[in-house]
């Protein structure tokens, strides 16, 4: 019941409701991946239902097209949209030039290369989210299964030279299995606990052999919608350096009382 909802998951709907305003009629959209997002794929699906609102959706993961799909939503692979308008997604951390961890639910890879080939990123993320720097969430660096644990090695030497207070990697797992990814590959967690240069990490992570991808995204990011609990959001554009402030409960109303279970 919607009673049950937590602030922190009031605070990501609204974040959703907001950013889905953002799509208009044509456009193809990047949908990303996890809790935050899917608010915002239901939202989505609701506006295609009841305005007719005609988009092609890219999906991040097989969970998002699984969901887009039963909402009624058009699902097109990246390379049949071949470009994107924009592309909405959650975030595990973002500081204040909106450089983002993303990861948490294992689906950086895909979110990466579709809200790149994006002319926008929206990030959707409860005000938890926002650090003044990155790395207390553990970043996910996505690496193919032969040799991960040499991977893991040439990562963690790598790391001694980084401006990072931690080093180790955990192998991430789905009960007594590694976890695996879409693409087949596994998930290494760096627990950093602080990532002093982003850019040059990111960088760095990428040139050690074994890595895919890792989950820091530098420049992409134009836009985040922060929501509250209480029903407040705040649209930050970093290539404007304009912030709007909004509030999505008035009146009395309840914004939530016709959310599904
Ligand atoms: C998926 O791999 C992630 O990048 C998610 O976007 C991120 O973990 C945010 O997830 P929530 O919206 O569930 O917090």
């Amino acid at each position: 019941m919607t009673g049950d909802l937590s602030p922190i998951d009031k605070a990501k709907y609204v974040a959703a409701r907001r950013a889905a305003e953002m799509v208009q009629d044509g456009m193809r959209v990047g949908l990303g991946t996890g809790s935050t997002a899917a608010w915002m794929v239901r939202r989505l699906g609701e506006r295609v239902q009841e305005e007719g609102l005609r988009v092609k959706g890219v999906p991040t993961s097989t969970r998002t097209a699984q969901l887009a799909r039963e909402l009624g939503i058009e699902v097109v692979s990246l390379d049949q949209a071949g470009w994107l308008d924009l592309t909405i997604d959650g975030a595990d951390e973002f500081d204040g030039e909106l450089n983002l961890i993303k990861g948490g639910g294992g689906a950086h890879l895909q979110e990466k290369i579709v809200a790149t080939a994006s002319d926008q990123m929206v990030v959707i993320a409860d005000a938890g989210k926002e650090v003044e720097t990155l790395g207390a969430f553990p970043l996910p660096v996505e690496v193919i299964p032969f040799g991960w644990q040499t991977t893991r090695t040439l990562i963690e030497e790598a790391l001694d030279t980084m401006d990072v207070l931690g080093t180790s990697g955990a192998l991430r797992m789905n009960g007594e299995a590694p976890f695996v990814t879409d693409e087949g590959n596994h998930i290494l967690d760096l627990h950093l606990q602080r990532i002093g240069n982003p850019r040059q990490l990111a960088l760095v992570l990428n040139q050690v052999p074994g890595v895919v991808e890792n989950g820091l995204f530098i420049d992409i990011c134009d836009k985040v919608v922060i929501g509250h609990g209480d029903g407040r959001v705040e649209l930050r554009d970093i290539n404007e350096g304009t912030i709007e402030l909004d509030q999505l409960v008035e009146g009395g109303e309840n914004l939530f009382s016709d959310l599904a279970d």
